[in-house]
């Protein structure tokens, strides 16, 4: 066990993008960092970036309990306990809702919303069996509230997030555990550079966010730093937007 005096958060999906940024901002900020992703290899090489002794990483798949199971156990014996979870997985995927088949709304629900309900759930339970006051942050999406075509189950399961952070936060309340969404709007990652078509689009959609520009992941980061700080500890059950103002913009 490593004699961790710090508080110790699991991020997953902390391979890359936002993920990444919250791993390495939590890391600055005294946490002790749990990372969780399936891509092995960039695992690895964010671990090794990172200072000896305070971060440890699981390789698996949020869509499967067992391997929720194990990274937990892992990280418990390794820290001797969990502080905070950040739910970071998701999966950016367009696709036109009369041709999409059961197999791609079934892998869009997994990934985007299983995930967070597997690891909120078993950290919950650790948390609770042993008095631990602890923060959960899900992390959602503006697509929560405002759809585009080829959003469909992207969007669902974004929107499933929020409920599912609201009804986490009602149900943990009488264990003093918050539970709190950040929805990001568009976020520059690898994740969204998959999808950015070309220049004259991307200069429209910046040019629909107020603050002129798109996120980048340390504005993500930062604003989860602050919901597992002493300072939110009355907040619990919201969802709040990084997303230079775009989702209260009317054009
Ligand atoms: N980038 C954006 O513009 C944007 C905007 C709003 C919300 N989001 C949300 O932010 C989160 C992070 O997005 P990102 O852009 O950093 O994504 P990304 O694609 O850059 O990184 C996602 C990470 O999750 C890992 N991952 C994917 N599926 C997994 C699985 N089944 N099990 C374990 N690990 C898995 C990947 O290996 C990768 O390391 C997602 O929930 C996404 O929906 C992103």
């Amino acid at each position: 066990m490593l004699s961790c005096k710090k508080k110790v958060v699991i991020v997953t999906g902390a391979a890359a993008g936002m993920g990444k940024a919250i791993a390495a901002n939590l890391v600055n900020n005294n946490y002790c960092v749990f990372m969780f992703d399936k891509n092995e290899k960039e695992l690895v090489r964010v671990a090794q970036s990172m200072p000896v002794g305070y971060v440890d990483y699981f390789c698996g798949d949020v869509t499967h309990k067992r391997d929720v199971e194990e990274a937990l156990n892992q990280c418990i014996t390794k820290f001797d306990c969990v502080d905070a979870l950040v739910s970071n997985v998701g999966l950016i995927e367009k696709m036109d809702f009369l041709e999409m088949t059961e197999e791609q709304w079934d892998r869009s629900m997994a990934v985007n919303l299983k995930g967070a309900f597997l690891w909120g759930q078993a950290v919950s339970k650790w948390m609770v069996s042993n008095s631990c006051q602890g923060s959960i942050v899900n992390i959602g999406c503006m697509r929560a509230s405002l759809v585009g075509r080829g959003m469909l189950p992207y969007a669902t399961a974004k929107a499933g997030i929020r409920m599912l952070t609201k009804a986490m936060a009602v149900e943990l309340a009488p264990y003093n555990i918050n539970v709190n969404a950040i929805e990001p709007g568009r976020t520059l990652t690898d994740g969204l550079k998959r999808h950015m078509i070309n220049t004259a689009a991307v200069s429209k959609r910046i040019g629909l966010i107020p603050l002129g520009r798109f996120a980048q992941a340390e504005d993500i980061a930062n604003a989860v730093v602050f919901l597992l700080s002493e300072s939110a500890k009355y907040i619990t059950g919201s969802a709040i937007p990084v997303d230079g103002g775009y989702s209260i913009a009317k054009e």
